[in-house]
């Protein structure tokens, strides 16, 4: 069993960093192999809109995304961990979402020949904002939510946690339990 974590946010030690290694603490415990990238250290650009995916499933655009892509089709689940800004994802997490557009023809079906090893794919969600309101990442959710059912995944839910400062999440042992779990979660058959 293989767990990937996503980490969005650009504060490497920050809310997310802290939850998603939570999570994959979880998963490791559960007796998963674990790894987590860091996109902020990678050099990803969003998507050119281009086609030339359409016909074999290879995105065109030579950057760090050609890293990921076969993590993400090995992985059996993906733990996704970002932050709010201005009530949406992280541009990082959104270059990386939006070139997952690769897997899909021009009807936005799997491509056949990646369907089998992403049919049952589980995805996670981990979200913080500074409002005290975790609701506030309501949009990031529903963005990931929404692919996932909309691409037949398989969703394992979302932590939702309120910090502002760098490393504040670590005193929120509610938010560490519940990331915790979904790394456990995830590591599940
Ligand atoms: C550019 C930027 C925009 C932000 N926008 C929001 C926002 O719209 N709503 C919110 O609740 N918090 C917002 N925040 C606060 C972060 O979500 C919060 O500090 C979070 O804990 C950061 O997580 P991290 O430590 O994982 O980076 C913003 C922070 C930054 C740097």
């Amino acid at each position: 069993m293989k767990i990937l974590g996503v980490l969005g946010s650009p504060r490497i030690g920050g809310n997310s960093d802290i939850l998603l290694d939570r999570a994959l603490g979880g998963a490791k415990e559960a007796g998963a192999e674990v790894e987590k990238i860091v996109l902020c250290r990678k050099k990803i650009s969003g998507c050119l809109d281009c086609t030339k995916c359409n016909e074999a499933g290879v995105c065109a655009i030579k950057d760090d995304m050609q890293d990921l892509y076969p993590k993400i089709l090995e992985a059996d689940a993906i733990i996704h961990s970002v932050p709010v800004y201005f009530w949406a994802m992280t541009a990082q997490m959104k270059a990386y979402l939006d070139r997952w557009c690769a897997f899909f023809d021009g009807e936005w079906k799997w491509h056949k020949h990646y369907y089998p090893k992403i049919k049952g794919k589980k995805i996670g969600l981990i979200t913080v904002c500074g409002d005290s309101n975790v609701h506030t990442a309501d949009p990031i959710v529903h963005s990931f939510k929404t692919t996932v059912d909309f691409t037949r995944l398989r969703w394992i839910g979302a932590v939702m946690a309120s910090a502002a400062a760098k490393g504040e999440v670590a005193k929120d042992e509610k938010a560490k339990r519940a990331a915790y779990e979904l790394g456990k979660k995830a590591a599940q058959k």
